[in-house]
């Protein structure tokens, strides 16, 4: 990385191949969005039992709003002390960071940093919440 603006530009050009669909097959390729895994242990458990592979929410809503998703959960257990979230399916999970997103998510680098470090995010949690032992590579 030379400078701030090539660093502008790899945002931008990440945010576009993400977001803006009718550009990601032109700019993806000069930058090569990561490949996510969804191969973990629970994932694969949940498939069983339900017949395909699900996140709490569709996954363009989490792609877009997980980060707003957990600043909710956070409020509610911490302030209401309600830990009982409710899908668009009207289906419960329990609001824990830990134990419900990073239970199916284990693979914390192959999913949250991969697409983090592709778009230069980077959150803060894993400072008190413990990160996932990594179960697979
Ligand atoms: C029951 C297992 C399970 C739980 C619990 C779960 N996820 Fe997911 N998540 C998945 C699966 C499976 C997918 C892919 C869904 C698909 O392909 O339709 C996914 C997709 C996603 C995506 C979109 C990835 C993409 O391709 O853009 C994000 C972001 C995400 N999850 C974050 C979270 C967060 C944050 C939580 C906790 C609030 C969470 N997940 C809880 C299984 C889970
Ligand atoms: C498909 C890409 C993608 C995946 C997968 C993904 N994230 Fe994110 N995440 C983002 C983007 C993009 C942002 C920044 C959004 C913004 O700034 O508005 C973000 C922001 C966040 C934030 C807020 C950070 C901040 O500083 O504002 C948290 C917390 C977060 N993600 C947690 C997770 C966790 C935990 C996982 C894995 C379970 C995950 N994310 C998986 C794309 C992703
Ligand atoms: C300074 C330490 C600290 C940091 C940093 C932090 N948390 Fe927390 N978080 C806590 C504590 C303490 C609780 C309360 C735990 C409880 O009551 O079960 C909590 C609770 C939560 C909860 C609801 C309870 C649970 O079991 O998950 C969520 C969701 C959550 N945090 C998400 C996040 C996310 C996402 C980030 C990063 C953007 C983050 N936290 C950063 C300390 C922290």
């Amino acid at each position: 990385m030379k400078n701030a603006g090539t660093i502008v530009i790899v945002v931008v050009v990440g945010f576009v191949a993400f977001f803006g669909f009718p550009f990601y097959y032109n700019i993806g390729k000069a930058n090569e969005a990561p490949k996510l895994k969804f191969d973990t242990p629970a994932i694969l458990e949940w498939e069983k039992v339900n017949g395909k592979k699900e996140c709490v929410e569709p996954k363009e809503f989490m792609r877009g709003e997980h980060m707003q998703m957990l600043n909710q959960w956070r409020d509610s257990v911490v302030r209401n002390a309600d830990r009982v979230y409710v899908n668009s399916q009207g289906r419960s999970f329990t609001m824990s960071f830990q134990n419900t997103c990073m239970n199916c998510h284990s693979n914390k680098k192959d999913f949250c940093d991969k697409c983090h470090n592709y778009l230069g995010v980077k959150p803060y949690c894993w400072g008190c919440h413990i990160a996932p032992k990594e179960k697979q590579s």
